[in-house]
């Protein structure tokens, strides 16, 4: 079963190494991984494979709290229950049919079926340097060159970890938002960097104080990460923010680092801010986009980055190790969408308005008011505290919501400390789906209290 600890290794651990690294990780690595779980939540774990082929970095990365969430919904299902999944952040709207049409076009294509060089990615780099323009006007420090500021990334996920090992050196420091898109964790612990917390509090609007990070942490620290539109908090930022954090990296030589996949999910006219339009971001700063959030691409794999000439000169010589680029044919997919009017966007984003506020609105009729934040694809929510003992366990909670109701949400835990007490509900299915989501979380936290 997946979550018994195995066995203690046989061998005395004091004289062999081996050993001695099967015994510690024969240890639970935490009461929840300890805690006794029906056979349907079993999944590959690391602890199942062989010690002696897997590294620290890998051991030291968190458990994944989707993973966590897929078994429990399998769990679910199997006990017959209706799943209503709201624990992913997987767009469920349509990709543009331009981006569609480019790809299939693109397979009949013998141009693009061999290996993609960094040459043959320009038409995307000069696409989302055009559509930077168009959204941003030229950053102050003058215009981004395809050539030097711009890289494609498999995905912004992709890119951010792949940063991490091209601009910092294992035993180096990275501040960090805390609750964060989960993977950051992974990330910062396959590169063998240490994280330093920010905390990201409502009370102040989810924005990190940059104040009250001490000056020597930040000096032996490489990178700043943020993310704005947030995920998982759907915190905003405004340019005064960004300019405070490009002064904060300036003062202290960091790589601020925005990974901005939500660039799209504002409501009204306002544009969420890009860091690379603030004076001086561009001789500090990375700005990571994706397809998957802009243009609901989630499972094509494609996002790119735009920013500091050496910070990307560094990452492309990272993936020259790794990858080939995205298939030429998903580049071209990205092309087309790039050029979808602003007003598409703009679309889109009034659907995850309209169903932010239908969620709002009926978690508020049972009981769980909230304030609907104006952008992301996301509600960030206190448990309440009829919840009981559930409520200081967003883990528990989740796994005892989707046992017995099928409504599955993501546990704040899993976002970092600061997320514990949360849970997340993505804006990933129509109104009426998530207003009958509420009413099943109505009914459960009826059944607590
Ligand atoms: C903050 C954040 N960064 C990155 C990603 C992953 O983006 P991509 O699909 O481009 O790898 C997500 C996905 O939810 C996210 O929320």
């Amino acid at each position: 079963m997946a979550s018994e600890p195995r066995p203690a290794p046989a061998a005395d651990a004091g004289s062999d190494p081996l050993a001695a690294r099967d015994a510690e990780l024969a240890r639970p690595r935490d009461a929840e991984l300890a805690r006794p779980r029906d056979a349907e939540l079993a999944r590959p774990r690391i602890t199942s494979v062989p010690v002696r082929f897997t590294s620290a970095r890998t051991r030291a990365m968190p458990e994944s709290v989707f993973a966590h969430m897929d078994a429990a919904k399998a769990a679910a299902r199997a006990a017959g229950r209706d799943v209503i999944d709201l624990s992913i952040g997987s767009s469920d709207l349509a990709p543009p049919p331009e981006a569609l049409a480019a790809l299939r076009d693109a397979t009949a294509d013998p141009a693009t079926y061999g290996y993609c060089l960094a040459s043959g990615s320009r038409p995307l780099r000069e696409a989302a340097v055009r559509w930077h323009r168009e959204r941003f006007g030229d950053p102050p420090g003058g215009p981004l060159d395809p050539d030097a500021h711009a890289l494609q990334l498999i995905g912004s996920q992709e890119g951010l970890a792949h940063l991490l090992w091209a601009v910092a050196d294992a035993g180096d420091a990275v501040l960090l938002p805390d609750p964060a898109y989960p993977s950051y964790f992974g990330a910062v612990a396959v590169a063998g960097l240490e994280a330093i917390a920010l905390p990201l509090l409502q009370q102040n609007g989810f924005l990190p104080d940059l104040d009250a990070v001490d000056p020597r942490a930040a000096d032996r620290a490489r990178a700043l990460v943020l993310n704005y539109p947030n995920n998982p908090t759907a915190g905003v930022a405004d340019e005064a923010f960004f300019d405070r954090a490009v002064a904060f990296c300036r003062r202290h030589g960091l790589l601020l680092v925005h990974d901005f996949p939500y660039v799209d999910t504002v409501d009204g006219e306002a544009c969420a801010p890009s860091v690379l339009s603030r004076p001086g971001a561009l001789e500090v700063a990375i700005e990571l986009y994706s397809a998957s959030k802009s243009f609901h691409m989630g499972g094509f794999r494609i996002g790119w980055a735009l920013g500091h000439p050496e910070a990307i000169a560094a990452l492309a010589r990272v993936k020259g190790a790794v990858d080939f680029n995205a298939y030429l044919g998903i580049q071209r997919a990205a092309v087309a969408a790039l050029a979808r009017p602003r007003s598409a966007a703009r679309r889109d984003a009034l659907v995850f308005a309209a169903r932010r506020a239908a969620l709002a609105a009926a978690l508020a009729e049972v009981g769980w008011p909230l304030s609907a934040p104006p952008a992301g694809m996301y509600l960030w929510a206190r448990i309440p505290t009829v919840a009981g003992a559930l409520a200081a366990d967003s883990l528990a909670f989740c796994d005892a919501l989707v046992r017995d109701t099928g409504v599955a949400l993501a546990p704040g835990r899993g976002f970092g400390p600061n997320g514990e007490g949360y849970v997340r509900f993505a804006l990933v299915r129509d109104a009426d789906p998530l207003r009958e989501a509420a009413r099943r979380v109505g009914a459960f936290l009826t059944r607590q209290g």
